[in-house]
């Protein structure tokens, strides 16, 4: 049977015919299809040798077309010796539809340049009908503990949507760095965006990286970004991460620190992992700073949602400062904790009143917030059954499940022996919906979300190595109509992943090897070595 990853929900062979494309091929673009159009002719057509032209003869044309009685994602894919026909719910299901038509042609189709002398290219004659589990489909790809260059991103652009996948959450600031140019305040990427070493490996490893780290994206490279994943039918969600995780920032602007209980003036962007005890200051001038960084991310970003991070911060400092205590009192907002709701609900507001909607990690549901706001579960299930059941969306994203820094393996064989073992097996049977959920409170699970964070990924080949082919499983559970996770039929995956690892081979993706003694077993340096002491956990 066909081998396509992530599953759609019926194929049927028609006959034992085929369909095909050779150099005469026209590719026939209905109304609204012409970015399909454009995309089909510069990967399939740089890979085939075809050029796609949008007229002439042949008895098996390819031709796109809406249908607006098919689900907005949705799409039919017919195949015969007549024709290839592709016609989806809107231009965005005509997409997913030329995704799993370039599968069907093999793995060749997926160079950017061809390897064979093939003159034609033959497709099995089949009937397709597919459409989404989930509207969030997601990948977070942690830019700032590890800088990925602008191609580096593009390229995931790419890699996401041979997987349907759908939405790109680019985790722009944290405590180790500021990836994305703010014009007001310059410093941001002047300063925060390079740190003069890196804790190499886990953060309790004795290594060090001693060799400057950094990068960052212009506004125009933001803007290449959104309009590359725009083409491929994804959504690019910013995260700003307040008010913890701000070291960077810290260290650009002293002034956005809690400068009465530390000298903020001599800290640096971070340099190890774990999470910083330097948080934002919560006075006025510092939501003044974030308003001017957000205005500029809101012309960037057109999308729905803006995340604003919310996680782990350390009330130490809130503690110690007489402001942010001064604060409490004034606001009467009880605690600390009231103080952090207190910061997220003046930016959810603020966003609202722009037509926009925070998104934020599950910390933001300690405090209270305003309906329209959405969560990011990531502390297990809890978060999200909290949310859903407070009536508010949430993506899913369980550390658990699918954060993809954790190790793959139980052995020494993994270059840093990170967190929890999650196999590809093991995120195949991730389950998004948490089963304590009634089915109008499960409406609010708008999807579900994979993290890549980076501490321990400081290339391009590292993040591949731990993205795939789990990303392959992941894709597979929040696209394809699978049944419970007991039932789900791994071996039937794994059959299909035979095929799919010749087409990730073809993309270049430096994946995880799938079986049998991985090469540097024999020999564990430092890299395999666990590392004494250390926490499960990142
Ligand atoms: C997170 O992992 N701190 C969201």
């Amino acid at each position: 049977m066909v081998e396509l990853i992530p599953a759609p929900r019926h194929v049927t062979r028609t006959s034992s015919g085929h369909g095909w494309l050779d150099e005469r091929t026209p590719l026939l673009a209905g109304p609204g299809t012409e970015g399909v159009a454009r995309w089909l002719r510069a990967t399939v057509g740089a890979a085939t040798g075809c050029p796609l032209p949008d007229g002439g003869e042949s008895a098996c044309p390819l031709v796109l077309g809406i249908e607006p009685d098919l689900p907005p994602e949705g799409y039919h894919l017919a195949v015969s010796d007549t024709g290839l026909l592709i016609r989806g719910g809107s231009a965005t299901g005509v997409f997913h539809g030329a995704q799993t038509f370039r599968q069907l042609l093999g793995p060749a189709a997926f160079r950017r340049a061809p390897v064979t002398a093939r003159r034609v290219w033959e497709v099995p004659a089949l009937a397709v009908r597919d459409a989404p589990r989930f509207r969030w489909r997601g990948l977070l790809l942690d830019v700032a503990r590890h800088f990925m260059p602008k191609d580096g991103v593009l390229r995931y652009l790419d890699l996401m949507a041979a997987h349907k996948l759908n939405v790109l959450h680019l985790h722009l600031t944290d405590d180790q760095g500021w990836r994305i140019e703010i014009r007001r305040h310059p410093r941001l990427t002047e300063v925060g965006s390079w740190r003069a070493r890196t804790k190499f490996g886990h953060r309790a490893s004795p290594l060090w990286e001693e060799k400057p780290h950094g990068g960052h994206y212009t506004q125009d490279d933001i803007r290449e970004i959104v309009a590359y994943a725009a083409e491929r039918h994804i959504t690019v969600v910013p995260e700003i991460d307040v008010p913890g995780h701000s070291q960077a920032a810290i260290a650009a602007y002293p002034e956005l620190g809690n400068t009465d209980v530390v000298d903020t003036s001599s800290l640096s962007v971070w340099d190890t992992w774990g999470i910083s005890a330097n948080v934002l200051a919560p006075t006025d001038a510092t939501l003044r700073f974030y308003e001017g960084v957000l205005e500029e991310v809101l012309e960037l970003f057109p999308g729905e949602f803006v995340h604003v991070g919310g996680d782990e911060c350390p009330k130490g400092q809130w503690r110690a400062s007489p402001t942010a205590q001064a604060r409490i009192k004034e606001l009467g907002v009880g605690d600390e904790d009231g103080l952090q709701a207190w910061f997220i609900g003046h930016f959810d507001t603020w966003l609202a009143a722009r037509g926009r909607r925070l998104i934020g990690w599950d910390e933001i549901l300690d405090g209270g917030l305003a309906p329209g706001a959405a969560v990011s579960s990531w502390r297990g299930y809890a978060g999200g059954v909290a949310a859903a059941r407070a009536g508010h969306d949430v993506v899913m994203c369980p550390e658990q499940h699918v954060y993809l820094d954790h190790r793959q393996h139980d052995g020494p064989d993994e270059p840093v022996p990170l967190g929890h073992v999650r196999t590809l097996e093991d995120v195949y049977r991730f389950e998004p919906v948490p089963p304590e959920l009634t089915p109008e409170q499960a409406e609010h699970v708008l999807g579900t979300q994979a993290q890549l964070w980076t501490e321990v990924m400081e290339d391009l080949a590292r993040v591949d190595y731990q993205a795939f082919p789990r990303l392959s499983a992941f894709a597979e559970v929040a696209w394809s109509d699978l049944p419970a996770p007991a039932e789900r039929d791994f071996a039937d995956f794994e059959r299909r992943m035979g095929a799919h690892y010749g087409r990730l081979d073809a993309l270049g993706v430096s994946y995880r090897p799938p079986a049998g003694p991985l090469p540097w077993q024999k020999r564990p340096g430092v890299l395999g070595r666990p590392i004494e002491g250390a926490p499960p956990h990142r």
